[in-house]
């Protein structure tokens, strides 16, 4: 199986990389702006850039599409940047999957709900709350419609290990590591599953494997809000100095709605796949932060 990902210079793409390469897969993985040792240029809002990857010629039997504009508030006051780079992206790839007669995977998030209601089952109605989560929505809803046996994984709070560290729970170990005082204002009230992103890619891999399709919910097996989560991270650090601020998300003033309780029931694949043990906030702290040999 050949594989095409968009966006392998970032946190969930460059560990699907990583991955699928180590489980044998003819894997080619594509930068845009943050070039790394082992991915290509491609723009996928520029499909006929002449530096693209020639992705055409590769042929590969799967793409997995990971950009888009994750900057939530951003998007909520940058309506048109938020739909080319989550929306027209994902248009432009469908017509190249099209050519390629490639099935696609496409990543989406819990923001496709209200979060009056949550965790959330696949067959949960969607009713997104923001310009980013209205435009994932579309996204992900076009990819299904257009992409015969295409997979749209729904993933939240991703965490995990990338070259840039700048996940939310990266950014707390790296001041962590070079003791630099944290100052947190967090919202106590949105909840969800933060899932690590290399979970993401083995759950990825055994989708695509196996000939998979349609909507996945993926996420580890915390369910915690902002402030538990930052605590919890902070719990391996016990000389880090921090001022942490708990905040309701009606106080916190966001220029985008967040849907409270989010998060996911992963039934589905956790049906399918019994054995597969997903990691959690603890086990990936216990990797960052090995106990000292004696
Ligand atoms: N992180 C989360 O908590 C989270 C939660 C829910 C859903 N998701 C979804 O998961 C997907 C991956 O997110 P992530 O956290 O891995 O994001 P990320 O780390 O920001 O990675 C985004 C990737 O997209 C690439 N990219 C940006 N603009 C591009 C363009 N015009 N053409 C081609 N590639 C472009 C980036 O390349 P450069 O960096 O080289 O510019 C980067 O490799 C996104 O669709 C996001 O909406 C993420």
């Amino acid at each position: 199986m050949k594989v095409f990902i968009s966006g392998a210079s970032g946190l969930v793409g460059s560990n699907c990389l990583k991955h699928f390469k180590e489980q044998g897969l003819e894997t080619i993985g594509s930068y845009y702006s943050f070039e790394t040792d082992d991915t290509v240029f491609y723009d996928t809002l520029m499909p006929d850039h002449p530096f693209n990857f020639d992705v055409a010629t590769f042929a590969p039997d799967v793409i997995v599409h990971c950009g888009a504009l994750t900057h939530v508030d951003y998007c909520e006051t940058h309506e048109q940047e938020s739909y080319e780079k989550t929306v027209q992206s994902t248009i432009n790839l469908i017509k190249v999957a099209k050519e390629c007669g490639a099935k696609m995977v496409y990543i989406s998030t819990d923001y496709v709900f209200d979060g009056k209601n949550g965790p959330y089952k696949e067959d949960a109605s969607v009713n997104p709350i923001s310009v980013y989560a209205r435009h994932k929505l579309e996204a992900e809803q076009m990819v299904l419609r257009e992409i015969p046996h295409s997979l749209v994984l729904r993933v939240t709070n991703v965490y995990g290990n990338e070259l840039r560290g700048k996940n939310f729970v990266a950014r707390i170990i790296d001041q962590c590591k070079n003791h630099q005082k944290l100052t947190l204002k967090l919202p106590y009230d949105q909840y969800a599953s933060p899932a690590n992103a290399w979970d993401i890619a083995r759950a990825m891999y055994l989708l695509l494997r196996d000939h998979k399709e349609g909507i996945y919910h993926i996420g580890g097996t915390d369910f915690l809000n902002r402030v538990e989560l930052a605590l919890r991270v902070l719990s391996y650090f016990p000389d880090a100095e921090y001022e942490l601020i708990p905040i309701s998300t009606e106080d916190m003033k966001q220029p985008a709605a967040r849907p409270l309780i989010g998060g996911f029931v992963k039934a589905k694949f956790s049906s399918e796949y019994p054995e597969f043990l997903f990691g959690n906030i603890d086990s990936y702290m216990k990797e960052q932060t090995p106990a000292p040999s004696r």
